[in-house]
């Protein structure tokens, strides 16, 4: 595992429409190459408290590799990620977390021959009498989150993973997320398999966590749920950040030119 230097900070206050936002990620020209592909050349952005971040770009602009840094799969060749004003110098899943970061990945990470229960709890199980798995609260939450999310249609939570639909294995991933993200939780392309009941309750969970001062990074290719969900929106091209901007100051026919085109 690659680690860089420890410098401590205090967390940034953002001011913007007279109000005070502690920043809670800052990316700074994060780059990362693997190989010979230059993934990510200089990726920046700010991540406030209780705000949704939308990240939009082409295929292949570096979204996902991006967010995979922040939640510690890999480190960056080069330059600095500050989580709550403190520079990461070592980069793991498992250190991420710690920090309170969740994330859905667009390709699925669940482990397919267990069942949801387990991986909904996987390395955290509710314990009984702090000793034993208590498997049949475990149940009885899996199965509580699934339909919070909308998602009754899980008959046998005690199923292998794999032998369920594509868009249940997903709002399962995102229930995980949700359910041990305790500051920020990254949804790449959460709704990319799901039906329309489905990603609306998805898009409205966003709205719910965010009003739990949850701050958000969204990955997303709809850019109707960019306007209605995101207080930010950062533009990814060929591996660079172009812009980050409030919704407010876009519109849709601008935001489309700046991910085709770059110009913005
Ligand atoms: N593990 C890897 N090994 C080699 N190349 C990679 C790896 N991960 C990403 N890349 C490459 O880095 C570039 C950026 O990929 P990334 O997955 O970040 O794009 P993206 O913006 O998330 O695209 P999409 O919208 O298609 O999900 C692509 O050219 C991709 O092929
Ligand atoms: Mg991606």
């Amino acid at each position: 595992m690659k680690t860089f230097p420890s410098t401590k900070s205090d967390a940034t206050i953002n001011v913007r429409d007279g109000r005070r936002r502690k920043v809670v990620a800052e990316a700074i020209s994060l780059s990362k190459h693997f190989g010979q592909i230059r993934a990510l050349q200089s990726a920046s952005f700010t991540l406030s408290e209780g705000e949704v971040l939308a990240v939009v770009g082409a295929n292949g602009a570096g979204k996902s590799t991006l967010l995979k840094i922040l939640a510690g799969v890999y480190p960056p060749d080069g330059g600095t990620l500050r989580v709550n004003g403190e520079e990461v110098t070592s980069f793991s899943a498992p250190e991420s977390r710690g920090r309170g970061i969740e994330m859905v990945y667009q390709d699925l990470d669940d482990v397919p021959n267990m069942d949801a229960v387990y991986n909904l709890f996987v390395g955290r199980p509710i314990r009984k009498w702090g000793i034993f798995a208590d498997y049949k609260s475990m149940i009885a939450k899996t199965r509580e989150v699934l339909t919070g999310l909308g998602v009754a249609t899980v008959q046998d939570v005690t199923q292998p993973v794999e032998t369920m639909s594509g868009g249940q294995r997903q709002a399962l991933a995102i229930a995980r997320a949700v359910t041990w993200g305790s500051g920020i939780i990254i949804l790449d392309e959460p709704t990319a398999a799901l039906g329309i009941l489905e990603t609306e309750r998805v898009l409205r969970l966003i709205g719910d966590l965010k009003g739990k001062r949850a701050s958000i990074l969204l990955v997303t290719h709809n850019l109707e749920h960019v306007f209605r969900v995101a207080d930010q929106i950062l533009v990814m091209y060929q591996g660079r950040s172009i812009a980050q901007m409030q919704r407010q100051d876009t519109n849709l026919a601008k935001l489309a030119a700046a991910i085709v085109s770059g110009a913005h």
